[in-house]
């Protein structure tokens, strides 16, 4: 009896954990591919491309050194892009990006809050 009780306790700690999504392991999962481990624009498949993809470590040393949140965000989704954007790249935002969190007063999926969280955490200096 109390084995059962441990066991279901551990169960259900497991189960909270699996909840709360981790952005490097999203991105290595659903970008690496492409994007490279490491984020800088090398994955096996990303070398393939016609057009290769970016690096996404200067993110924010591209942008005047403020990393675009927003901009991250809906190119993930897929909900900003204009036509020269590269149709390799798969809109995220038709799969499951998990519940929606509060990011202040905005709404926002928590994988892909994750993701832009990690990507975020991984900017460098461009060289
Ligand atoms: C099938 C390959 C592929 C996958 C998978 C992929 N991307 Fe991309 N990504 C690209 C390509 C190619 C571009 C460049 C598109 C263009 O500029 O036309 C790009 C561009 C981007 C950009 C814009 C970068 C910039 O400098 O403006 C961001 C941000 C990005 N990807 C994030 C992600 C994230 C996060 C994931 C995983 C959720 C992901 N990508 C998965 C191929 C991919």
């Amino acid at each position: 009896m109390k084995k059962t009780a441990v066991l279901i306790g551990v169960l259900a700690l497991g189960a909270c954990v699996e909840e709360t999504v981790d952005g490097r392991q999203a991105f290595m999962e659903d970008c690496a591919a492409c994007h490279g481990a490491d984020a800088r624009g090398s994955g096996e498949f990303g070398e393939m491309l016609i057009k290769q993809p970016p690096d996404l470590t200067t993110l924010a040393a591209r942008n005047g050194g403020t990393f675009p949140t927003d901009y991250v965000m809906s190119t993930i989704d897929g909900f900003h892009r204009d036509g020269s954007f590269s149709a390799a790249m798969p809109e995220f935002g038709a799969g499951d990006m998990g519940e929606t969190i509060m990011v202040g007063a905005t709404p926002v999926p928590a994988r892909l809050w994750a993701l832009a969280s990690y990507l975020q955490s991984i900017q460098r200096e461009a060289e």
